[in-house]
């Protein structure tokens, strides 16, 4: 690509984006594209000044947003309905391309990789299940198997990693010739989780991924989650609305509030030295 086929990131430059492009020169990175690397701990999730409009005539979803998920950290974004989180996460995933910004994914400039392509693995409220393929197949497309027959991989191979993800998700043998209409709640999150955990990637992106559970499956799933996060060192970014939730489960809590940053912190942080009434008002609820 040309410089200016993306005017937009180009005009938003400010400080915080010293930390990548003392790294790398940032025509580098923009050449490089997918196989630019940057040196270790610069992994994670990055979006530098993302701003995102959908219609002229409202204001923008996400607007000059900026929030570092370091490698192996589990960050979770709060806020209230409409301020804008499942926009950050579906421009992470590369379901929505930015207006002005930059997003990296594991030190890779990505606004240009499609999606897919990003090594971002995405969780959705409504978990997105193939209703009419099985749970499991090794052998065929299945939901747990699709991303692997999609890259070609033997069958065998297959079997060896499926088996390891459905145990560790608590997947029974017995739910594998299912489809998902005739799973709970419960089993039919176990069936996304595994099929986000069977690809190599380790980048998590969850939008609520437990709002359709009862009160005690969501319980279990949310240290499950948190656990598995721990297990694999993967780096998550998981949203809620529900601010009980994002202090039992982040290592930092980012707080937005109508398409903007309020503030980001550790939980104690937020809990010691609340940046803005909106956090205290969070806190109290
Ligand atoms: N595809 C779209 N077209 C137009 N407006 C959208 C679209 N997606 C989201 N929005 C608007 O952007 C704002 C933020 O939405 P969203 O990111 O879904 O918020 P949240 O996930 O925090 O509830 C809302 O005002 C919503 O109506
Ligand atoms: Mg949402």
């Amino acid at each position: 690509m040309t410089m200016c086929d993306n005017p937009g990131a180009e005009a938003n430059h400010g400080p915080g984006d010293e930390q990548l492009t003392d790294y790398l020169p940032r025509n580098d990175l923009r050449r490089a594209g997918e196989r630019a690397r940057l040196p270790d701990g610069v992994g994670g999730i990055q979006l530098s000044h993302v701003t995102k409009q959908f219609l002229s005539d409202q204001p923008p979803a996400v607007k000059d947003f900026s929030l570092t998920v370091a490698e192996g950290e589990f960050t979770v974004l709060v806020g209230e309905s409409g301020a804008g989180k499942s926009t950050v996460l579906r421009l992470v995933a590369g379901l929505e391309s930015p207006d002005a910004g930059d997003i990296y994914v594991g030190g890779l400039w990505v606004n240009d990789v499609p999606v897919g392509r990003r090594g971002v693995q995405v969780i959705f409220q409504s978990l997105a299940l193939w209703p009419h393929l099985k749970v499991l197949d090794e052998e065929h497309l299945s939901n747990i198997s699709f991303p692997l027959k999609m890259r070609r991989w033997s069958v065998d191979r297959i079997r060896q990693r499926t088996r390891d993800v459905t145990e560790r998700v608590g997947l029974e043998e017995t739910l594998f010739g299912r489809k998902p209409g005739e799973l709970s709640g419960g089993e039919g999150q176990r069936v996304a989780l595994a099929r986000a955990m069977v690809t190599d990637s380790n980048v998590y992106v969850m939008d609520e991924p437990l709002n359709s559970l009862d009160p005690i499956n969501r319980m279990k799933m949310r240290s499950e989650v948190r656990r598995l996060h721990d297990e694999i060192g993967s780096t998550t970014l998981f949203v809620t609305h529900d601010m009980r939730e994002a202090l039992v489960l982040a290592d930092q809590i980012a707080i937005m509030r109508a398409g903007s940053l309020v503030q980001v912190g550790t939980p104690d942080t937020l809990r010691n030295y609340p940046a803005d009434p909106y956090v205290t008002e969070l806190l109290n609820a």
